[in-house]
């Protein structure tokens, strides 16, 4: 009987696993450059987790189950609730700000589609216990500067910013009630997947009031923060909203990653919990969907039973990433899938127990090395030592058994000497 894989899922054989290493390499340079510490947490979590704060579109996705104690869980389709989680349970005994990153691999029943699978990784980085823009800054700057540098420019990719907090005041000021924001959050961030028509047809079912509908269509069409305004009158707290937004764009500016970021309406963002910035990482062209997306969610601990803390942060999955990196040229076709420093090639049978012996001597003297399972022509041989990317090969041959030498060969420039076995030995170890 053949049993399929998975639909949405990916096999990683080696090739497409040095890929993903690949990645995941280049997302923990650039959170360790930025200062983050790494965790992790279960790959299933209560249900209820899930449900409480991360908005109708996960929930919708969820993989869930009833373990044998009749327990509901889900296997978790973000990592931002177990975060909360964590941190709550150790509140007073974690050192804060707490700047914690992790890569976490995810579920969510989605229907597969390009870049996008029910299986993922997605690196988040996030902060805790800063209550300024700095913070918010510093996720941008963090998922800018790891995407800089696969060698993508502002010329690729763009941070759509914005903020709920200016939009939440903004629409409760034009007179939605509060208990209607979260609904209408969900709709606006639809706005740019829905043609025109159909988004109007929603938006006069969400707000029956025209004048009101009519207003935030125009707000959704502004293209600066100045120009808001000239569409809805500003009061306090829109003011003093709108005036983090400005600071968190000198921020950027003074971190040098001004060119990539601008403002955008639309950003809004579908999971429940955020309350102030929110952004996402666009491919300039093309129709990709985000490549990375987060914000700031100062009462997700609150909500799950902690203290009143700030936060902000991000998650950046590995799909999209890859389709645009492909499509720019910025990742090899042949990624080494692994790297030897000696590759033992053995020309006789009777050398065969000195060439696992060495072998054996250099693995312990902590080099990486492999050796020829079953003799045959150099060639051949040679050639098993380029595919494993070595640097050196170490070959068993006549000489071997006449003076006790070996050959070793610099598998880049090709050239080779003959050295005493002992001799090449007490190299290494001096
Ligand atoms: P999110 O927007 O749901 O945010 O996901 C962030 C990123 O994860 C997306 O931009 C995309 O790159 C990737 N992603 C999401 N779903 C899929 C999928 N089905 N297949 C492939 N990639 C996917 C969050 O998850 C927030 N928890 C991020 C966050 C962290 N906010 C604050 N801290």
């Amino acid at each position: 009987m053949k049993i399929p894989s998975v639909k949405g899922t990916r096999d990683f054989y080696p090739s497409v696993m040095a890929v993903r290493n690949f990645i995941v390499d280049g997302w923990k340079a650039a959170s360790n450059r930025s200062g983050f510490e790494e965790y992790d947490g279960p790959v299933f979590e209560h249900l209820t987790m899930y449900q409480v704060k991360s908005g109708q579109e996960i929930v919708e996705q969820l993989f869930h189950f009833t373990d044998r104690g009749g327990r509901e869980l889900a296997i978790r389709p973000e990592i931002t609730p177990t975060l909360a989680r964590m941190v709550n349970q150790q509140i007073n005994a974690l050192a804060r700000p707490i700047k914690w990153f992790s890569v976490p691999r995810l579920c969510r029943a989605e229907r597969p589609q390009k870049g996008r699978l029910r299986e993922f990784f997605q690196w988040n980085v996030d902060i805790i216990d800063v209550d300024d823009p700095r913070a918010d800054a510093e996720v941008i700057f963090t998922a800018l500067d790891y995407l800089q540098s696969t060698g993508l420019t502002a010329a690729d990719i763009q941070a759509r910013i914005s903020s709920r907090r200016l939009l939440a005041a903004l629409l409760q000021s034009i007179g939605i009630d509060g208990s209607k924001l979260e609904p209408l959050y969900a709709l606006l961030d639809k706005k740019s997947k829905l043609p025109c028509e159909a988004f109007d047809e929603m938006l006069a079912k969400a707000v029956s009031d025209k004048d009101q509908a009519a207003r935030i269509r125009s707000l959704m069409e502004v293209q600066s923060p100045d120009d808001i305004p000239q569409v809805i009158r500003m009061e306090e707290p829109a003011k003093a909203a709108l005036e983090e937004l400005k600071k968190l764009f000198l921020l950027l500016d003074l971190m040098g990653i001004g060119d990539f970021c601008r403002f955008d309406m639309g950003i809004v963002r579908g999971l429940a919990y955020y309350t102030g910035m929110v952004f996402e990482v666009h491919a300039v062209s093309g129709d990709l969907r985000a490549i990375c997306g987060g914000g700031r969610f100062d009462n997700l601990l609150r909500d799950f039973g902690g203290p009143a803390i700030a936060a902000t942060g991000m998650g950046m999955g590995d799909c999209v990433l890859e389709i645009l990196l492909r499509e720019k040229g910025l990742l090899s076709d042949t990624l080494p899938t692994r790297k030897l420093d000696y590759y033992i090639c053995c020309l006789e049978e009777g050398l065969m127990s000195g060439a696992i012996a060495l072998t054996a001597t250099l693995r312990r003297l902590g080099f990486s090395a492999d050796c020829v399972y079953k003799t045959a022509g150099l060639g051949k041989q040679l050639k098993l030592a380029s595919a494993a990317h070595t640097a050196q090969s170490i070959i068993f041959g006549q000489e071997m058994t006449k003076e006790n030498r070996l050959i070793l060969k610099d598998m880049q420039s090709g050239d080779q000497r003959s050295i005493l076995y002992n001799q090449f030995l007490s190299d290494l170890t001096s």
